[in-house]
């Protein structure tokens, strides 16, 4: 519910961090919780921005990647080691590279190193942290020449985010309850259902439910789906499904698409559930999604009895890196 107060704390900076020259592409490279501010870049990128983005989740960087190329390297806690280690290998090819986490060795290793390096408020969980990181990079791309969103914009969104914010609150904690009775109680998979270019937000609601709410969920985009996940309909071998749908109602085509998965959906379930999004721009439906996503996570943890900040497994993961990723 602070995320309006944390944007007008990165909106404060606008217009402090810049690159120089000259870049053919933005590559982001993260993971989880910070690597998604790169999908969310690229949706905004793709629409109207005046180069094109590539999102790297991985500790390897793709060839293509060269002097040309503009490196952002976002984690949250600064310690993730895929991006620590993709971090070396852009220090070792020279290449030219930003740095945005809330401390850690990237913060120390960037401040070595001399590289440009945003620092964001520290202290919550790094997904809770989206606006601070998305809309630092929007600034430093706007400041810099390269302009994804502009202040102007990007104000405007925040004004749009403290309107909507109570209204969120109230429809995220209904969907919460359809949720736990429609899905966690009868033990059915929730597939997240929508159109692109909002993907990146069924992707976003996934991660958010896996991390807070301790749940697996599908993601399905359309049209993509209609050529090869729809065929599974055919012979289906389970029909414990509930469908949670998320749509533009600006986007008549994705709309219909939305409609027509419902229709094979039915074949196998009755459970279903609509979030409208609302905004006037892409930005502000990601916003606004986003909050949704997130909130409803949170309900439906606390329904569960599960604790969102703690994830046990993730952290497993993390201590077994070093010894995973030795050479
Ligand atoms: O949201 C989370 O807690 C995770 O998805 C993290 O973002 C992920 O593990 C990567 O960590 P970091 O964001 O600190 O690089």
């Amino acid at each position: 519910m602070s995320w309006p107060k944390m944007i007008r704390g990165v909106l404060e900076k606008w217009g402090v961090y810049r690159v120089e020259g000259v870049f053919d592409e933005v590559v982001v490279v993260g993971m989880g919780g910070s690597g998604i501010v790169g999908d969310y870049l690229q949706v905004l990128a793709a629409e109207r921005g005046p180069l094109p983005v590539y999102v790297v989740k991985s500790y390897i960087l793709p060839r293509f990647v060269d002097e040309d190329s503009l490196v952002l390297l976002i984690s949250y806690s600064g310690n993730t080691l895929e991006t620590l280690l993709a971090f070396k290998s852009a220090l070792l090819s020279k290449l030219r590279v930003v740095v945005v986490s809330s401390g850690g060795v990237l913060k120390e290793e960037a401040w070595r190193r001399g590289v440009l390096y945003i620092e964001v408020p520290g202290g919550i969980v790094p997904r809770a942290s989206l606006p601070s990181m998305l809309y630092s990079i929007l600034g430093l791309l706007d400041t810099s020449g390269y302009s994804v969103i502009t202040l102007r914009e990007a104000e405007e969104s925040v004004v749009f985010l403290e309107d909507v914010k109570s209204s969120i609150l109230g429809s995220s904690s209904k969907l919460a309850k359809w949720l736990y009775s429609e899905c966690v109680i009868p033990g059915r998979l929730v597939i997240i259902a929508t159109h692109t270019p909002m993907g990146v937000l069924a992707l976003r609601f996934k991660n958010e439910f896996n991390e807070n709410s301790k749940l697996h969920v599908k993601v399905d985009v359309a049209p993509e789906w209609m050529h090869n996940d729809i065929v599974g309909y055919e012979a289906p071998l389970r029909r414990d499904y509930c469908v949670l749908e998320i749509i533009d109602p600006d986007n008549a085509v994705g709309c219909k698409l939305v409609e027509f998965m419902r229709d094979i959906y039915s074949e196998v379930t009755k459970s279903f559930y609509r979030v409208e999004l609302r905004g006037e721009n892409t930005l502000e439906k990601l916003l606004y999604g986003s909050l949704v996503g997130g909130l409803t996570s949170i309900f439906l943890a606390e329904l569960r009895g599960v604790d969102p900040l703690i994830t046990k497994t993730i952290e497993l993961y993390k201590l077994k890196t070093k010894e995973i990723f030795k050479e």
